[in-house]
């Protein structure tokens, strides 16, 4: 399917990478015109160079998504450079090192909650205004399937995750008498760079195995995976009514 995001308009945090990549190849291919918003600019510019010289719409922003003040010029950039943001997606963020809860820095919790959390908030809030303006909008952010069924030793991040999900609920139900939909999405464990941090650091073949292993369907959810839902999801003509859903991208681990 083409099109069903004609003439619209989606700021991608995380855009440069992985789950966030995916999304924008996705929605470009449905019309939608794309900012990508990251910390990496090498890669966010290569990301947005690689979708314009394949004739699509798109541009780069650095943006920090733990600084209110990097997400409020993201929006405004955006704004300014495609007309308008009909979609945020929260979808920038960072993994974890697996560790029992005893060996938890003051460090690791503070990266995890103004990222993984703050970040978020901060897309959201600044997306809210944006949309008011304009009289609609929609959210869609990245969570996580640890938010649904937590895992040990990944307390900082399914904690993160947990946050992000109840505060899409809470919002959603904030913004619905005004039209404005928020969603949270779910995946599990991806084939993206991430999975290294979740495998302690270091990436191999029979770390990814042993996750694709533990997945219902035998397999690790793609960029492509994501992406294809953000799709369903930022489209008002088929999620219309779709609003405070924690959404599982997870080939059966959340079930
Ligand atoms: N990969 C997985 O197994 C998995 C599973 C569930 C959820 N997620 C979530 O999906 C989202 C995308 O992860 P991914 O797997 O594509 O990882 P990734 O590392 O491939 O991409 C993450 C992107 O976010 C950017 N980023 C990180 N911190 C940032 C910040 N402070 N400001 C702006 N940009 C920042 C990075 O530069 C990178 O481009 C994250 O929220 C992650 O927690 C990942």
């Amino acid at each position: 399917m083409t099109d069903r995001l004609i003439n619209k308009v989606a700021l991608i945090t995380g855009g440069a990478s992985g789950f966030g990549a995916g999304i924008a190849d996705c929605f470009v291919r449905e019309g939608a015109r794309v900012m990508i918003a990251d910390r990496d600019a090498s890669a966010g510019k290569a990301k947005a160079d690689a979708l314009t010289q394949a004739g699509h719409e798109a541009a780069f922003v650095e943006t920090d998504v733990a600084d209110v003040a990097s997400v409020k010029n993201a929006v405004a950039t955006c704004v300014e450079a495609l007309g308008r943001m009909d979609t945020m997606v929260a979808n920038a963020g960072i993994g974890q090192r697996p560790c029992p809860v005893e060996e938890l820095s003051d460090d690791e919790l503070t990266r995890q909650f103004d990222i993984n959390v703050k970040g978020v908030i901060w897309c959201c809030k600044e997306a809210v205004s944006q949309f008011r303006v304009q009289g609609s909008g929609n959210i869609v952010a990245t969570a996580s399937g640890i938010a649904l069924t937590p895992r040990p030793k990944l307390l900082a991040y399914g904690a993160a995750k947990g946050a992000v999900v109840t505060f899409c609920k809470g919002l959603a139900l904030e913004l619905a008498s005004e039209g404005i939909r928020v969603n949270a999405l779910c995946p599990a464990v991806g084939d993206t760079p991430m999975i290294a941090e979740f495998m302690g650091g270091e990436l191999s073949d029979a770390g990814k195995a042993q996750f694709r292993d533990a997945l219902p369907m035998g397999r690790l959810i793609t960029p492509r995976d994501v992406g294809e839902a953000a799709v369903f999801l930022a489209s008002d003509s088929e999620a219309g009514t779709i609003t405070g859903a924690a959404f599982a991208v997870d080939a059966g681990r959340c079930v």
